[in-house]
């Protein structure tokens, strides 16, 4: 069962349009909401006409920020419709609830919001100089974290906001070691300035949340989310409920990339509380471009030195984070990690800047800050072994951080498969002819690393009286993961897959666990669940050893059964086992185990990637002829879907690296928020991508496994980047490579 190729069990409903998203979900007396949204990116809130929209056939309610039932605070979540002040064009500032979807659509263009234009800023370097104009003029009630700490980030440590802007929200350092000594005794030097864009997660189902309150009082709501808990806490918070009376049901998710981590439910929840009925809201493609929390704009300054061996000497750089209007998140600390690569580093001296703009505030999306900070680090890497004149794998394995070091953040790291990532392109036909192609072709390599998140994850295994076990977790299932947690509960527990299932997302029944994302739902979940299977089967064959009477030890669990170690005659089967247990008046305890993740160590994910591309340098044109990936993913329990994640997140690395942005006007209005208009990949633009599995085994995860998710997104930029430097002799330093920028 570990390590065998399986079709994803959601796979065929997803495709056949089979599964049921909250969309999808009937519910009695339903409302719809849709969002009004501001139309200036800055600017006074003065005031909102109803009136026109409420005469509209079917309209329930319009609610502005005064409706709503907020417990105060600052922040996305704690307002989730403008107060006084509007900071970015795309911010929800009406609520239009309705019978139907259709009225509340045409309600919701006849709100009339009067404003008083205040100056955008909408440019990181803008906003950064001294004297730049405000992003916000209202006061914030600080920063919250929280977020890019699910993601595994370290903090490092936080120095008051300094400089002549008024914008700068956060500052954090990360240093160790004389740099300056560093960089003067290097025999290199390379510095750069890497500029990306905005980029959205472009996942197909949009923010989605159907909210309504029990006749009990409890907030009911099932969302489109990847952490139940989360928006349990996050909703409790907003409206100052009782934790009990908010519960949660992550539902199927038809795509999130850390877009889901609490956008639309606000909203849904607000207008539940205060209309007391059910009301969902899904966002139109337009609103998820607009109001989403799409991955920020980012401006880094690199600069490290290394001696002619290829030795790393010294890091210096600034990474420079938007984090739009309201700023919950910020990208920027973790990206400032990620910029140092997986490489030791004699000294370091790194600082991440949080930037108040007039954008969206943004959030997370695979592996996030990792693909622009790759895109710095690697391309820097790649120029200098061509300065030394050094093979660009060796240069790297000469630095690579392995099993035994410490990071960045101080912390010793147990296991990392960085090192086998590159040996395994050494020797690919790929790497070694590269220097043999045909005029304007040019292959590049990158590495990139993941430090892995954590979070606490729990799980229960319970063997139900039709002989299948249980397996429940808070975990929203993003990727599929219902499968990997099959596999390990059957494989610990000793049951066929078919009878084992899987209950996820729901906070009223599961223990606590955190959010699906940061590359650590099969790595922390899937050990709490192999934890707690292991747990059932020992008080199954307590049960058994009772019935067999022989001790459990001498009893081994195959085949649906349990049975004495090599006597297979004397055998019961699991299924009367449960029947025996759940009888009135039996003597059994139930069967049931849990497990959870207290103590495990980060577990670092690495892919290093080979791009070929070829550039027309007629019309700059880059075109990917081929892509490989080698990632370290511990041990692949189901190979099929390990290598969709490889894919999956090598095709969205090409979106980042040649097509995708949102951009906006002068005034900080939007451009291209459909997919007619937003480019992500097509499949003429993704070529065949050879994925190859490394397996370095992760002794905290279940059976050797870690988190697979992110890794494989972090270097693609970085790769294409450096194969159109081998092309075309231009080192890109803007994401998108769009033509027009690069040539
Ligand atoms: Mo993610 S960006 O860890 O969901």
């Amino acid at each position: 069962m570990i390590g065998t190729a399986r079709r994803r069990r959601d796979g065929d409903a997803k495709v056949r349009g089979a599964t049921r998203y909250v969309g999808d979900m009937p519910a009695h007396g339903l409302l719809h909401a849709r969002p009004v949204l501001a139309a200036d990116a800055h600017a006074r809130l003065l005031a909102i006409d109803t009136d026109a929209a409420l005469a509209v056939p079917g309209v329930v309610a319009v609610l502005t920020h005064a409706d709503l039932p907020l417990a105060g605070g600052s922040g996305r979540a704690a307002e989730p419709l403008a107060r006084e002040e509007i900071v970015w064009a795309g911010q929800p500032v009406a609520l239009v609830v309705a019978e139907t979807e259709a009225a509340a659509g045409d309600a919701a263009a006849l709100v009339d919001v009067d404003t008083e234009w205040l100056e955008p800023v909408l440019d990181l370097e803008a906003a950064l100089a001294d004297g730049a104009p405000a992003a916000r003029l209202t006061e914030r009630a600080g920063e919250d974290e929280s977020a890019a700490s699910a993601h595994g980030g370290s903090e490092g440590g936080t120095e008051a906001a300094g400089g002549g802007s008024p914008n700068v929200a956060t500052r954090q350092r990360l240093q160790r070691g004389d740099v300056d000594a560093g960089l003067a005794a290097a025999d290199h030097v390379v510095r750069g300035r890497f500029r990306t864009s905005w980029v959205h997660q472009a996942y197909l189902e949009p923010q989605s949340t159907l909210a309504w309150v029990d006749p009990d009082g409890t907030l009911v709501v099932h969302s489109s989310t990847q952490g139940a808990f989360m928006v349990r806490q996050g909703l409790a918070s907003t409206f100052g409920l009782p934790m009990e009376r908010v519960r949660v049901q992550a539902a199927p998710l038809g795509g999130a990339f850390g877009g889901k981590l609490m956008i639309a439910e606000p909203l849904a929840a607000a207008a539940a509380l205060t209309l007391r009925r059910p009301v969902r809201i899904v966002f139109s493609r337009t609103e998820e471009f607009a109001a989403g929390n799409p991955a920020p704009g980012q401006l880094i300054d690199l600069e490290l030195g290394a001696m002619r061996d290829g030795a790393l000497a010294a890091i210096r750089g600034r990474v420079v984070g938007d984090r739009g209007g309201l700023g919950d998140m910020g990208v920027e600390a973790l990206s400032t990690l990620l910029a140092a690569g997986p490489y030791r580093w004699p000294a370091h001296d790194l600082t991440a800047v949080g930037v108040t703009t007039n954008r969206v505030s943004p959030g997370a999306y695979r592996a996030p800050g990792a693909p622009p900070a790759a895109f710095a680090v690697e391309t820097l890497l790649d120029e200098l072994a061509q300065a030394l004149d050094l093979d660009p794998i060796a240069l790297r394995l000469k630095n690579v951080l392995v099993a035994g070091d410490r990071g960045l953040d101080g912390q010793e790291i147990k296991v990392i498969g960085a090192r086998e990532c590159l040996a395994r392109l050494e020797k690919h036909p790929l790497y070694v002819k590269r220097d043999e192609l045909p005029e304007g072709e040019g292959v590049g390599l990158a590495l990139g690393f993941w430090p892995g998140g954590l979070e606490p994850a729990a799980a229960i295994c319970k063997l139900d009286a039709d002989g299948r076990l249980t397996v429940v977790t808070a975990a929203a299932d993003m990727s599929g993961i219902e499968n990997a947690f099959i596999a390990i509960a059957a494989a610990a527990f000793g049951l066929p897959e078919e009878r084992v299932r899987v209950t996820t997302g729901d906070t009223g029944s599961a223990p606590y666990g955190g959010v699906a994302g940061g590359s650590k739902v099969t790595y922390t979940y899937g050990r709490a669940v192999e934890r707690a299977a292991e747990q059932a089967r020992e008080r199954l064959l307590d049960v058994a050893a009772s019935e067999l009477e022989i001790a459990p030890e001498d009893l081994e669990v195959a085949d649906g059964e349990v049975r004495p170690v090599g006597t297979p005659g004397r055998a019961i089967a699991i299924a009367d086992l449960a029947a025996k247990v759940y009888t009135f008046g039996g003597r059994h305890r139930p069967i049931e185990g849990y497990g959870s993740t207290a103590q495990v160590s980060r577990a670092p994910g690495a892919a290093a990637h080979l791009s070929h591309v070829r550039v027309d340098r007629e019309t700059g044109e880059i075109r990917l002829l081929a892509h490989v990936i080698a990632q370290d993913v511990g041990k692949a329990l189901n190979p099929a879907l390990v290598e969709g994640q490889m894919h999956g997140g090598t095709a969205q690395g090409i979106g980042w690296a040649l097509l995708e942005e949102l951009g906006h006007t002068d005034e900080g209005q939007l451009q291209g928020a459909t997919f007619a208009e937003y480019a992500v990949p097509s499949t003429d633009q993704v070529p065949e991508i050879e994925a190859l599995l490394v397996e370095v085994p992760a002794p905290d995860g279940p059976f050797g496994a870690k988190g697979v998710g992110e890794p494989p997104v972090c270097a693609v930029p970085a790769a294409i980047a450096n194969a159109v430097a081998a092309a075309a002799e231009i080192r890109p330093g803007v994401l998108p490579m769009t033509s027009a920028r690069v040539w």
